[in-house]
């Protein structure tokens, strides 16, 4: 019989901490207006000091294993995408793994920038179609506040925080993940880019220690007409795998980036308006948290409706970029018990 993959939960991990456009003004030569009609944003959720990258991807984990009533201990693999992570080890991954108790599971970051929920599923599914595992639980986590030079205007008015996940389970003669589609350009990788500040090689005799902390640095223009190409790329190539066209789609989730990203993109493509799922303007920019973030917040307005046919497109840094076409069968089973 042919393995297929679903989706079966999804969760959420959002800091409580919420700051406005107005608070921004407060900081840098900003204001509401500008950021609201440059980006969409209003409001962006913030972690305070006794919270982490771990703490919001543990949180996200416990939700989605709720949603989908699954025991951990069945969990075979978990894979955290994350480019904001708390360590360099141990992993998020690993944190979350010894948090909730999935004593069977494999564990491991991987990091994409703003496209890693879609690489992180891709891997997710091949695991699951080649017969290797049957529960993977992917989670997509930043706090990018923590790389945020606080005094860049051009930066700072951009990201939240936040964690999504995401359960897959094998699905026997049903692939309901019916496409994925990757791809990078490192050439460009310099147009959105965080150092490690511990990483620098310094010349003998020439150059200082690097030991100052270094912040996300961005050509915001440069990455803007990235994205409106990257966008239209990965969903026409995902289409093409899943063998159906851009107007069977039912919801385009793209990363939350930018409503104006969002909106151009649409209209390129004639796409509707009620297809497109977007609360930017709720939680900003959360990076690879962005699109399972997103299908939460739809759920929660009863957005998503079953059997619906759902395109989630990242793009970010790396340069990184990608699709999934998933058909959306999954209900909360703490609502619907069985
Ligand atoms: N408040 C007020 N003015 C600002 C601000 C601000 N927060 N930020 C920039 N400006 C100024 C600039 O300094 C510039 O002034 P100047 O003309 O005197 O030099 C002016 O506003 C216009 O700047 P632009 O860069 O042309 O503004 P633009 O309309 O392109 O909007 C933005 C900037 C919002 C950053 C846009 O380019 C964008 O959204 N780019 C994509 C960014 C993105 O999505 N990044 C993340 C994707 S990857 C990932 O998620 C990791």
């Amino acid at each position: 019989m042919l393995i297929g993959a679903r989706i079966t939960g999804v969760g959420a991990g959002i800091p409580k901490s919420v700051v406005t456009n107005y608070d921004l003004e407060k900081l840098v030569d900003t204001s509401d207006e500008w950021i609201r009609s440059r980006t969409g944003i209003i409001t962006r959720h913030i972690v305070q000091e006794n919270e982490s990258n771990a703490k919001l991807a543990i949180e996200s984990a416990i939700d989605a294993i709720g949603y989908a009533d699954v025991n951990p201990c069945d969990i075979d693999l978990i894979i955290v995408a994350t480019s904001t992570p708390d360590n360099l080890y141990p992993s998020t991954a690993c944190l979350v793994q010894g948090a909730i108790g999935a004593s069977n599971a494999a564990a491991f970051d991987l990091e994409a920038a703003c496209t890693g929920i879609i690489y992180a599923l891709t891997v997710g599914h091949q695991f699951i179609l080649t017969g290797t595992y049957k529960k993977v639980l992917v989670i997509g986590v930043d706090v990018h506040s923590r790389f945020l030079d606080w005094e860049d205007r051009n930066t700072c008015i951009l990201f939240g925080d936040g964690a999504g996940a995401l359960l897959l389970e094998q699905s026997p003669g049903d692939n309901e993940i019916l496409s994925t589609y990757l791809r990078s350009d490192g050439s460009r990788g310099h147009l959105i880019c965080i150092p490690n500040s511990n990483s620098s090689f310094p010349r003998e005799g020439i150059d200082q220690p690097v030991a100052v902390k270094r912040f996300l640095k961005m050509n915001g223009r440069a990455i803007y007409e990235f994205a409106i190409n990257a966008i239209p790329d990965a969903l026409n190539e995902a289409c093409q795998k899943a063998n159906i066209s851009v107007s069977d789609i039912d919801y385009l989730i793209p990363h939350q980036a930018n409503q104006r990203i969002i909106d151009s993109v649409a209209n390129k493509l004639k796409i509707e308006s009620h297809k497109l799922i977007s609360n930017v303007a709720e939680v900003g920019n959360t990076s690879a948290a962005s699109i399972p973030l997103a299908i939460w917040q739809a759920l929660k307005n009863n957005q998503i409706k079953t059997n619906s046919i759902c395109a989630l497109v990242g793009f970010g840094g790396g340069l990184t970029w990608g699709a999934s076409i998933i058909k959306w069968t999954a209900t909360d089973k703490r609502l619907n018990p069985i």
